[in-house]
């Protein structure tokens, strides 16, 4: 019925019935399209002009038009023929047509409603990028405009997006947890076409940190790797602290990476101390800090010499 590409084609239904002798039908006309109107009037008294009639009165009477001139004409396939033709239909012109003769007898009425494609209305709809905090309750909103009012359907991921079933205007999201931070796309849909839209959702909490061990014995120049995990959103900062309190930076001693985990809100920062690095006065309280926006978390790792081989393996 309508061509993807470009809407080229005609979308046109044309739904006609007789109610009580009088032609009644329900036209959808692409904007921009023509639209024509049937009036078929056969009497003896073939001097009765016909008139065509709208919201803005009488538009023809015979084959002559009022309004729109340019725009309309009365065209007659037979002498019992008085054709409304509109050759392009645009918004102004939706609404009811009433073919009548002189005394004002209905022939024939139409209701014709000018249809166009799903289009986002930006400034009732949720902006491309929204942030909020855990536990609040976003309302992810798409407004589109088109006729027919196109329907609402949410999907969330950006690649192998999922078909959420939730449809509607709102998307809402209770009590949001940190896991919801996504890309979620509202498709609005109409039978003359369909468009999507897109906003990425990021929930922010506060930064929480966790070493991967409490404690660790080593002796004396081993290679050690304090791990530590930063989770939070946003995380301004991950680092670990040596026991003076001063930061740890890549250097002689230790080399200090950071590794984000996917799209996950999570950071992990390594401190490897280098071959033979590690002094006996390097041991003791290590400690890793997150910092977020809001908060700043930390965790200790306690660094511990042993004396012999075998405490290692411990
Ligand atoms: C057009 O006609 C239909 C049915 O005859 C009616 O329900 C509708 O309200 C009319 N619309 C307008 C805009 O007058
Ligand atoms: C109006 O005109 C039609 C057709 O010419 C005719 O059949 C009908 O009787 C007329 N009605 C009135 C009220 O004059
Ligand atoms: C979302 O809608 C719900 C219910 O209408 C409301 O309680 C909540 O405050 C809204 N959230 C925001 C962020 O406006
Ligand atoms: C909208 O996005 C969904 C999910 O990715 C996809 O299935 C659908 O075809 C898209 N529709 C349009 C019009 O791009
Ligand atoms: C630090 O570690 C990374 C990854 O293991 C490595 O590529 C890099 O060369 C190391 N840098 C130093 C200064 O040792």
């Amino acid at each position: 019925m309508f061509n993807k590409a470009g809407i080229q084609a005609t979308v046109y239904v044309y739904i006609i019935m007789m109610i009580a002798g009088v032609q009644t039908g329900k036209l959808q006309i692409l904007r921009g399209q023509s639209a024509s109107m049937a009036c078929f009037f056969r009497e003896w008294d073939k001097t009765t002009l016909i008139r065509w009639r709208s919201k803005e009165g009488i538009l023809t009477s015979g084959k002559k038009v009022y309004k729109h001139e340019n725009n309309i004409e009365v065209q007659k396939p037979t002498e019992y023929d008085w054709t409304l033709v509109i050759k392009k239909a645009d918004d102004g012109l939706a609404g009811n047509y009433t073919c009548e003769t002189e005394n004002g007898t209905v022939i024939a009425q139409y209701t014709l409603e000018i249809i166009y494609p799903p289009r986002i209305i930006q400034d009732r709809s949720s902006a491309t990028r929204v942030v909020f905090e855990e536990g609040s309750t976003p309302n992810l909103t798409c407004h589109f405009s088109g006729v027919p009012t196109p329907t609402v359907c949410w999907y969330r991921g950006l690649r192998d997006a999922l078909d959420t079933g939730i449809t509607g205007e709102i998307l809402r999201l209770p009590s949001v947890s940190r896991y919801a931070s996504d890309t979620y796309i509202c498709e609005g849909k109409n039978f003359v076409n369909s468009r999507n839209y897109t906003i990425d959702l990021q929930v922010n909490f506060p930064v929480e940190v966790d070493v991967m061990e409490e404690v660790i014995k080593v002796q004396v120049g081993a290679v050690v790797s304090l791990v530590c995990a930063v989770e939070g959103q946003p995380i301004k900062e991950g680092y670990w602290r040596d026991p003076q309190g001063k930061t740890i930076i890549s250097g002689w001693k230790f080399n200090v990476t950071a590794e984000k985990d996917g799209d996950f809100p999570v950071q992990y920062i390594t401190a490897t101390s280098q071959v033979g690095a590690l002094l006996s006065t390097d041991f003791g309280d290590y400690t890793c800090v997150g910092e977020g926006d809001s908060n700043s978390a930390s965790k200790v790792t306690r660094l511990v010499q042993s004396e012999s081989a075998s405490d290692v393996i411990n």
